[in-house]
């Protein structure tokens, strides 16, 4: 049964080939003063910068800049970044960049104008925002977080070793959201696929929960078949716009609240994925790769008959006299061949994590208790030795 909930998503997207011209839309709607955030250079690589800074001096702004955003942004960058956005008395931060660059920009909106340690606040004490924010518009150039129309922001900080996400309230969303498809050509094939898996996983882990009839569930299952065929077409050609502007939209449903709404959720893959990237540093969407197979066999008794259906209405798995044992371990086996098939990192070896490091990462992963089953610190180190 669907539970209670109260929906809102207050950012406006444009989308499409033409879709940077929105900003001409937006940008009027606020004052002078534009902090452009943005990461190591990409912009400037592939042009993006200057179509970018060319459409805010048309529209009269002052543009003041805080580049170097890195990926994962750390809690000092943020430090950082408050004060430049003080300096420039910003009245909009224009996020252009990836997941890194957005989640960033909303951490330095809720903090300007308050006068805490943003990192404790925000990030240890989980607290409310009670100070006026400053406005966030983003240029996507990145696919996977879902960042763009989202309240998520997730910062590193590298000395306590922890990367944790606060999801915040609807004033923090992006007010708008630039999406061009084509702005994703350039990425690395390395960051592609990892941004298709990104997006699998925050499908994988609201749907791996539950055992209600949730229609969110069967949005679900064809947000997957659709990613799954695209992703297929862009890792062939990279430039189909066709599946790259698929994969950028379902990236946008994957995790722009909808299909939370309702219904329980799991997030134990990103908790340890994102522990593993407090220890190594390493790409987001591999982190989750790298410990997926290895929690999915381990919680799957638990949630059987969610697995069966996940291997037959995902998978095309057939059922016919099989157990549902059998089906579901077969969807696994399934998504298994194909995350190898895509290119991804199986194992956190190769993203830098070692047997040394694993009661460290073991302390630095937070448990949630929304999915088929609450593992403890010690199922927590057999997934992520089984994962090395
Ligand atoms: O820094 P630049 O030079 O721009 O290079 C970036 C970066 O190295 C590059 N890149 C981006 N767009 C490009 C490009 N290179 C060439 N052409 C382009 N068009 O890609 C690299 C990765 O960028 P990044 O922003 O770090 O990737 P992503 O979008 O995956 O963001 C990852 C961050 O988002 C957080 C992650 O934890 C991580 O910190 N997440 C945020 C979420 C949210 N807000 O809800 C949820 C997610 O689960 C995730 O946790
Ligand atoms: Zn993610």
């Amino acid at each position: 049964m669907l539970g209670n909930f109260t929906y809102c998503n207050p950012t406006k997207l444009y989308f499409g080939k033409d879709a940077l011209d929105g900003l001409n839309q937006e940008l009027p709607k606020y004052g002078k003063n534009v902090l452009l955030v943005y990461g190591g250079g990409s912009i400037k690589k592939n042009g993006i910068y200057d179509k970018v800074v060319a459409i805010l001096k048309a529209n009269g702004k002052s543009v003041f800049e805080d580049a170097g955003v890195m990926p994962n942004p750390t809690a000092d960058k943020l430090n950082e970044g408050i004060a430049r956005a003080r300096a420039a008395k910003a009245d909009l931060i224009l996020a252009v960049g990836g997941g890194s660059v957005c989640d960033y920009a909303k951490a330095v909106s809720v903090s300007v104008n308050c006068n805490e340690d943003a990192w404790d606040k925000y990030f240890i004490r989980f607290e409310d925002v009670t100070c006026d924010i400053v406005p966030v518009g983003c240029v996507l150039t990145m696919v996977g977080t879902g960042s763009e129309m989202n309240g998520g922001s997730v910062i590193t900080n590298h000395a306590q070793k922890l990367k944790i996400g606060h999801v915040f309230g609807e004033k923090v969303f992006p007010k708008f959201s630039v999406l061009n498809p084509e702005f994703t050509y350039t990425l690395p094939k390395y960051q592609m696929i990892s941004g298709i898996y990104d997006i699998m996983s925050h499908i994988l882990e609201q749907y791996f929960s539950g055992t209600d009839d949730n229609t969110s569930d069967y949005i679900m299952e064809g947000l997957l078949r659709s990613l799954i065929h695209s992703a297929d077409i862009a890792v062939q050609n990279p430039t189909d716009y066709e599946a790259r502007s698929n994969i950028m939209w379902i990236a946008t449903w994957a995790l722009n609240t909808l299909v939370a709404k309702g219904k329980a959720t799991d997030w134990m893959v990103h908790m340890l994925g994102q522990a593993v990237a407090a220890h190594t540093d390493a790409t987001h969407g591999m982190t989750l790769a790298a410990v997926s197979m290895p929690y999915y066999r381990h919680i799957m008794p638990y949630g059987l008959k969610k697995f069966a259906r996940y291997a037959v209405n995902v998978w095309n798995v057939k059922s016919d006299g099989k157990s549902d044992e059998q089906v579901a371990s077969e969807g696994l086996s399934e998504m298994e061949k194909w995350m190898k098939k895509t290119g991804l990192v199986m194992n956190i070896t190769d993203l830098g994590a070692t047997e040394q490091m694993l009661d460290g990462i073991v302390e630095s992963t937070l448990i949630m208790d929304g999915g088929y089953k609450v593992l403890d610190k010690a199922e927590i180190k057999q997934i992520l030795k089984a994962s090395l």
